[in-house]
């Protein structure tokens, strides 16, 4: 059976279905242009099909009989924010900052709005991220070529770039509490997070990224970084046992108080590209470093082996775990909320600050509501921390709300 029914601007072909629940099918004669019958506006009730299984109450009007109706808590935003589960504020937020030792400031070509810093400039954003909220930022430095190094021994220079920038942050802002990067690759001549082995006796002939020796300089590095006042400091190099091996130097060395956030389930990911030309540290093609980091970071096919890693880092003493990058990774942020106590730090990586800039600058995305969205789905999944290029836009976007 086919009626024809004229909906506001246009005709649709209303088919009857009578086998099981369902009501009608109505299907645009021009494709894509309708696809549900939202705006009908039938006036002439005569052509209305008889639908049996639905009711008319007492007024005469239409009876879906349901009594669960789920939307009556969404009514109004009253109802809404009161039953609301997860809030994201600008406490919860990690604002990562590149920094460099050029006297001008630099922008990043894949990353709009992000930019290689100056130290004055970088305290001042700093100072106008702290202004709205964001108590936490982390550091990443752009090293130049002459210093680096296989060994990457410049990543425990007490001179150096970031031990320099973390005692100008806590002298000028002493409640920001400032995060370092516990890594070779900003110093790696090899564009590694490890030593490279010089022997071609690792994955694909390549060199090896040595486990051990690299948690040593690990170790050196974030000693060197506690010395110059960071509040915390977080290991993305992703090698087995980095963890208590820190933890044991800065004990041992007075620095008890300083908290280790561990990125524990760092998958080997594409969405890091912007983030490499930003330090200039992918790895080297040039060398006989392998061309990958997937010998110590994560198959992103994996989720179980991220709740080994998991269970090892809290053993170890880390103070917080973090999963990287965020978006595509949310089900591992859930895994591990489920497993441990400990807090769950999120890091929305370059690769995805990029896509949602570029969406937003082509007008495909509405960036403040998208990008709110996306952190607070960190929030839903089970982050308490958000690392986000966007912290300091989005605590001013939440300001304003
Ligand atoms: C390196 C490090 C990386 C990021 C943070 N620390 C890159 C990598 O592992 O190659 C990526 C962050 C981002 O993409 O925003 N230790």
């Amino acid at each position: 059976m086919s009626l024809q029914l004229t909906f506001i601007g246009t005709p649709v072909t209303a088919r009857k279905e009578f086998s099981g629940d369902s009501v009608f099918v109505c299907t645009p004669k021009r494709p894509g242009r309708l696809s549900t019958p939202r705006a009908a506006a039938i006036t002439d009730r005569s052509v209305r099909e008889p639908l049996p299984h639905l009711r008319v109450n007492e007024k005469g009007g239409i009876w879906v009989p349901q009594r669960a109706r789920p939307r009556r808590n969404r009514k109004n935003e009253g109802l809404r924010s009161m039953v609301r589960e997860n809030i994201v504020l600008p406490a919860n937020f990690i604002y990562p900052l590149f920094i460099h030792t050029e006297d001008y400031n630099q922008p990043i070509g894949a990353m709009p709005g992000c930019e290689r810093h100056t130290l004055d400039s970088m305290l001042k954003e700093v100072g106008e991220a702290h202004a709205l909220g964001v108590n936490s930022v982390v550091l990443f430095p752009k090293i130049p070529d002459s210093l680096k190094s296989n060994t990457a021994d410049e990543c425990y220079n007490p001179d150096g770039l970031i031990p320099r920038a973390i005692s100008s942050i806590k002298a000028k802002y002493p409640n920001v509490s400032v995060w370092t990067d516990v890594a070779l690759d900003p110093y790696s001549d090899q564009g590694h997070d490890g030593v490279v082995s010089s022997d071609n006796l690792g994955d694909g002939g390549k060199g090896r990224i040595l486990n051990d020796e690299t948690v040593e300089q690990l170790c050196r590095q974030a000693l060197c970084q506690a010395r110059a006042g960071a509040d915390v400091v977080s290991p993305s190099d992703m090698m087995d046992g980095r963890i208590g091996a820190i933890r044991d130097t800065l004990d041992s060395h007075g620095f008890t108080d300083v908290s280790i956030v561990s990125y524990c389930a760092k998958y080997a990911s594409a969405f890091y590209g912007p983030f490499r030309e930003a330090l200039d540290s992918a790895p080297r093609e040039d060398s006989n470093a392998p061309a990958n980091k997937k010998t110590y970071q994560m198959d992103p096919a994996n989720s179980r082996e991220a709740l080994i890693e998991a269970a090892l880092d809290v053993a170890e003493g880390a103070d917080m775990l973090m999963v990287k990058p965020g978006m595509p990774f949310l089900d591992i942020i859930f895994r591990l909320k489920q497993q441990t106590s400990v807090p769950i730090a999120a890091y929305h990586v370059s690769g995805e600050y990029a896509m949602m800039k570029a969406a937003a600058q082509n007008g495909w995305l509405d960036e403040r509501t998208s990008v709110l969205e996306a952190l607070l789905c960190f929030k839903r999944a089970g982050a308490d921390a958000i690392l986000t290029y966007y912290a300091k836009q989005a605590a001013q976007w939440i300001q304003d709300s």
